[in-house]
């Protein structure tokens, strides 16, 4: 287990903003760079299929301008593994994708798509680029993740944030157990989607989760508190609640 857990900062958002007026301000590669100088340890960006944000340019522009690990969010399709093999980003994570939903709902099917998703993942290994899955806390999806050989799973963290107190605990307890799982078959786990301040404490203890990706809250706080201090804020809850982790480990 790791003591380490990094921040992988989304700026999606920034570009929805941007693209609600058709210019080029707000600037995610400017946001990226601010990410970067607050103590992120990765940028993250997703490449919708209708481009709804982030756009092939940004993508191009985040290659060139940073420093910090990029991990590129893509639908399992032929266009978006072109455009990964094209900018050879740190990382790519498949996610599923509708047109007509608002975020990513729920996880890959990976169990039910391994014929799609193995010729994708071994054209991105092949090209040095790591393998990230986004599924749900199941142990099922998990399972057939290590079968092909992607290096990391990323889990789903939306049911736990959105639920209702009385069931957060048990959503809680679901990536706990799927984080142990992906731990013990090999994969790096990872977690995102929907965290807050106050969601992402429990989530940032667990000690087998050693990347978290975060974006539409902390653009959101941002317009109150700057996206320097949302993001020291974070890094600071997350780095609070891996040292209790590490202090109850050495006890
Ligand atoms: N991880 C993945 C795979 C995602 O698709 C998203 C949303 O784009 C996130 C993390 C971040 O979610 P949020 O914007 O709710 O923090």
């Amino acid at each position: 287990m790791s003591r380490e857990l990094r921040l992988g900062v989304n700026i999606d958002h920034v570009a929805t903003i941007r693209n609600a007026r058709g210019g080029g301000h707000p600037d995610p590669v400017h946001a990226a760079k601010m990410a970067e100088k607050a103590g992120a340890d990765g940028v993250t960006a997703h490449l919708r299929e209708d481009r709804r944000h982030i756009s092939d340019s940004d993508i191009a522009r985040l290659m060139e301008a940073i420093e910090l690990p990029l991990n590129l969010e893509i639908a399992a399709t032929n266009e978006m593994l072109a455009t990964a093999l094209l900018h050879k980003p740190h990382a790519a994570c498949i996610v599923p994708e509708k047109r007509e939903e608002r975020t990513t709902e729920g996880g890959l099917d990976v169990a039910g798509g391994k014929a799609t998703l193995a010729p994708i993942i071994g054209r991105l290994k092949d090209a040095g680029i790591r393998v990230s899955l986004f599924v749900e806390p199941d142990a099922r999806q998990l399972d057939a993740a290590a079968e092909l050989a992607a290096d990391i799973v990323e889990l789903h963290t939306g049911r736990y944030c959105d639920t209702v107190a009385a069931t957060r605990d048990a959503e809680l307890r679901r990536i706990i157990r799927a984080a142990q799982h992906a731990h013990a078959a090999g994969l790096e786990c990872h977690a995102g989607h929907g965290l807050t301040f106050d969601t992402v404490g429990p989530v940032a203890a667990i000690g087998e989760v050693v990347e978290l990706n975060i974006g539409h809250f902390l653009i959101g706080e941002a317009i109150f508190s700057g996206l320097d201090s949302a993001i020291c804020r974070m890094r600071a809850l997350m780095d609070q609640a891996r040292a209790m982790t590490g202090a109850q480990q050495s006890a």
